[in-house]
């Protein structure tokens, strides 16, 4: 059964258009990127996910982005020019352009301005990382700057909702790389406040153990993806499994959340285990089938389930689409892990290129 776009998506129209005196101004904002543990994989019109997601909000990783603007005369075009690490990137404007297509109704001053955005990543453009979300996560907390510029009244906690709401129209991942910590997006009949429109920080006592949770991304496939996310998500439509699918999120929602209270990472390790070779399980049943782990992946793979076996110790992996794999592990066993990574699992990244991530709990 299809969703129908809630009503509260007119709460972020902004009203207001004395942006008639505001000239000109720069902005710059920062935003994470961020894993899924409970995988976003299809959605409906208007970037509404088919079924809510969780993740935890990196703090290595994250993009940068500084937004000039400046008053123009004309105003039935949308004036962009985009930088990124520096160099005039005209590759990304079409995507940008999309984004402020399906944001103009929430920002009726976008028309009225040309921008320069200038953007640049913690982690290398070629790492296979995803900067979709981290990357219109910061544009959008830069635009809710500008918007503040118009309206000083504008409350913080309005400016990060709405700016999640707007990262979501960019990229539905994005809307988790507003807050720190852990972020769900979708709603769930079982967890407070959750809505399809923006992420929120997950809002239960979150225990120790996934306090300063470890992800070391190992870099196994830099390469650009042979199957975009935007396309794999298309694939859910007629996907013979999709109900179930859909059922089993929600169900592993309701998992995770007791899991990340109570602390117990057995459990954890098997609802995000097993959600990421769902994920990947997905991407090989869809018609047309694709596969995007490499042998390397499954290597890696292989070599976390002997090591805990063997030690007992709980580390464990994630994937996102794609063939990099994130490994994850708390903070107590941080040593013995990391020394376990260097010594057997970076062989099998590219170059031995891998990149030392945790959970980010500061604020900002
Ligand atoms: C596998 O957010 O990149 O990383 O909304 O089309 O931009 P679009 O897709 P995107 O999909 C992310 C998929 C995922 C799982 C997840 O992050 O939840």
């Amino acid at each position: 059964m299809s969703k129908i776009l809630p009503l509260e998506a007119n709460h972020f129209i902004s009203k207001n258009t004395v942006f008639k005196t505001l000239n000109q101004g720069v902005v710059t904002a920062k935003a994470p990127s961020n894993i899924a543990l409970v995988k976003y994989w299809g959605k409906e019109k208007n970037q509404i996910p088919k079924n809510p997601s969780i993740s935890f909000t990196l703090s290595a990783c994250f993009t940068q982005t500084t937004v000039k603007f400046k008053k123009k005369s004309e105003i039935n075009t949308f004036a962009i020019e985009v930088f990124f690490e520096g160099k005039k990137h005209d590759s990304f404007k079409p995507k940008i352009l999309t984004f402020f297509e399906r944001i103009e109704k929430y920002m009726p001053f976008l028309k009225h301005y040309s921008f320069s955005i200038e953007t640049r990543n913690s982690f290398p453009h070629s790492s296979g990382i995803a900067s979709s979300a981290s990357g219109m996560a910061a544009l959008s907390l830069c635009l809710m700057q500008i918007e503040k510029k118009i309206n000083t009244n504008l409350a913080d906690d309005y400016i990060l909702k709405k700016a999640s709401f707007l990262a979501r129209l960019g990229s539905g991942s994005a809307s988790r790389s507003i807050k720190n910590g852990i972020v769900v997006w979708g709603k769930h009949p079982k967890i407070k406040g959750s809505s399809d429109l923006f992420g929120i920080p997950f809002p239960y006592t979150i225990h120790e153990n996934f306090k300063n949770y470890h992800d070391t991304i190992l870099l196994v496939d830099k390469g650009e993806k042979t199957v975009s996310s935007t396309v794999g998500h298309q694939l859910m439509e007629n996907h013979p499994f999709a109900n179930v699918r859909f059922e089993q999120a929600n169900n592993n929602m309701i998992a995770i959340k007791n899991i990340l209270q109570n602390g117990d990472i057995k459990q954890f390790i098997n609802i995000v285990e097993s959600e990421a070779l769902t994920l990947h399980g997905l991407m090989m049943s869809s018609n047309p089938y694709f596969i995007l782990m490499k042998p390397n992946t499954l290597e890696i793979i292989q070599k976390i389930w002997k090591f805990r076996k063997d030690t007992n110790l709980p580390i464990s992996f994630t994937l996102d689409a794609g063939a990099n794999v994130h490994v994850l592990y708390p903070e107590k066993d941080r040593i013995a892990i990391h020394k376990f990574i260097v010594s057997d699992l970076i062989e099998h990244c590219q170059n031995n290129h891998y990149i030392r991530d945790r959970v980010s709990f500061d604020e900002k």
